[in-house]
């Protein structure tokens, strides 16, 4: 009789913390990477698995698989998103955990926290398009909103561009700005923080780089306010008017074809027949292959969406196991000892 234990290691938040697994560069590769086995037809990507359990909120669970074929690594996603929890509870929107298994038995091998790797992956996206469509010398990065994706956008474009020196934050409440500072102060000590007291101008109209992370659906960020040069990085829904995205050079998205049959503001307006796909230079993939340039002159600004690509959270997860598990973090999680009926005491067990 062969041994059938099987076993999987968990992984903690702090436990991925504490192995140095928040780290946005090692994400940047993870995700670069998987965009290329993608195009290589090297993942498989089946569609998400969606379940809305109120339509007004859109509070939902998200099942998000991929498998990267050369790794022999499957996983998935569970996600959820519950807008109201932050202003109903004083709790999260998102929080997600991730299974991975091998592909040569079939078992699992990790199940973890994934609103880490979820929100790295966030920021990772950015921070690759900023690589190729931010000017290199940028100095001063400016956000509307001051939630949890502009906390790690920012670490993000610090890695992606090391020139950055000023943060400007404008949030809907300034004790937000303040909370911001407090908390990227610290990890980021070269660098000078602003709050604005909410003046959504004040904070990105001398900035090389923009974000917007809102949970707002409204056009917050002003064409006028977009300086000639700024790369804009769009991480929530619809953030900005029209004429932001019109009257820049370059549009990247993370996958022009998900985007278009989204909520975005692209989105919006490609459904109003104000965008074409004429409109976009192309996908992020196109710039990390070298098929499309990136930034060409120092006056352009361009403008970068990512909805999600759950592809980039597996493979950014497997590469956060591996760390952990090389760092000898997370415990050890007995899924089973031996098979059903080997189990001594069965007859004992089984309700007849
Ligand atoms: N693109 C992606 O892949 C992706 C992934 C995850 C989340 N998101 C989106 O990112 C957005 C931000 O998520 P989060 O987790 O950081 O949310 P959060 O709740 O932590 O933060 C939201 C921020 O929006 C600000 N805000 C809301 N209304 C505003 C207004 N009128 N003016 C100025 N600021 C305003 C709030 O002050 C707050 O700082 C959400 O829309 C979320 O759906 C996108």
């Amino acid at each position: 009789m062969g041994n059938h234990e099987i076993h999987c290691q968990y992984y903690s938040q702090e436990d991925l913390l504490g192995a140095g697994c928040l780290d946005i560069r090692m994400a940047m590769d993870a995700a670069e990477s998987a965009m290329l086995a993608f195009q290589n037809g090297d993942v498989l990507f089946p569609e998400k698995i969606v379940q809305i359990f109120n339509d007004d909120t859109q509070e939902r669970i998200n099942c998000l698989p991929a498998t990267f074929v050369k790794d022999k690594v499957c996983g998935v996603k569970w996600v959820s998103v519950f807008p109201p929890n932050p202003v109903k509870y004083g709790i999260q929107n998102l929080s997600a955990v991730i299974i991975l298994s091998e592909i040569e038995h079939g078992f699992p091998i990790a199940f973890m926290e994934g609103t880490l790797c979820s929100n790295m992956r966030v920021g990772a996206m950015g921070g690759l398009a900023a690589r190729h469509l931010a000017r290199s010398d940028s100095k001063a990065i400016g956000f509307i909103g001051a939630g949890e994706q502009a906390k790690m956008h920012l670490i993000a474009m610090k890695t992606a561009l090391p020139s950055l020196e000023v943060c400007r934050v404008a949030a809907k409440d300034p004790a937000e700005e303040a909370q911001f500072i407090n908390e990227m102060g610290p990890i980021l000590a070269d660098m000078r923080f602003e709050g604005t007291q909410s003046d959504l101008e004040a904070a990105v109209s001398d900035a090389d780089v923009i974000v917007t992370a809102t949970s707002a659906q409204a056009p917050l960020l002003k064409a006028a306010w977009m300086k000639a040069g700024a790369f804009y990085s769009h991480v929530g829904g619809w953030e900005d008017e029209y004429a932001v995205a019109k009257q820049c050079d370059k549009i990247v998205c993370d996958d022009w074809e998900t985007v278009k049959h989204r909520t975005q503001t692209l989105s919006r307006m490609y459904q109003d027949g104000e965008l074409a796909d004429t409109d976009i230079h192309g996908n992020l993939v196109d710039l990390l292959s070298g098929k499309l340039a990136g930034r060409e002159k120092d006056e352009e600004r361009t403008y970068f969406n990512a909805v999600g690509l759950a592809y980039a959270d597996v493979a950014i997860a497997f590469a956060m196991y591996r760390r952990a598990r090389e760092a000898g973090m997370g415990q050890d999680l007995k899924i089973q000892n031996e098979m059903i009926f080997e189990h001594a005491h069965l007859k004992d067990w089984v309700k007849l």
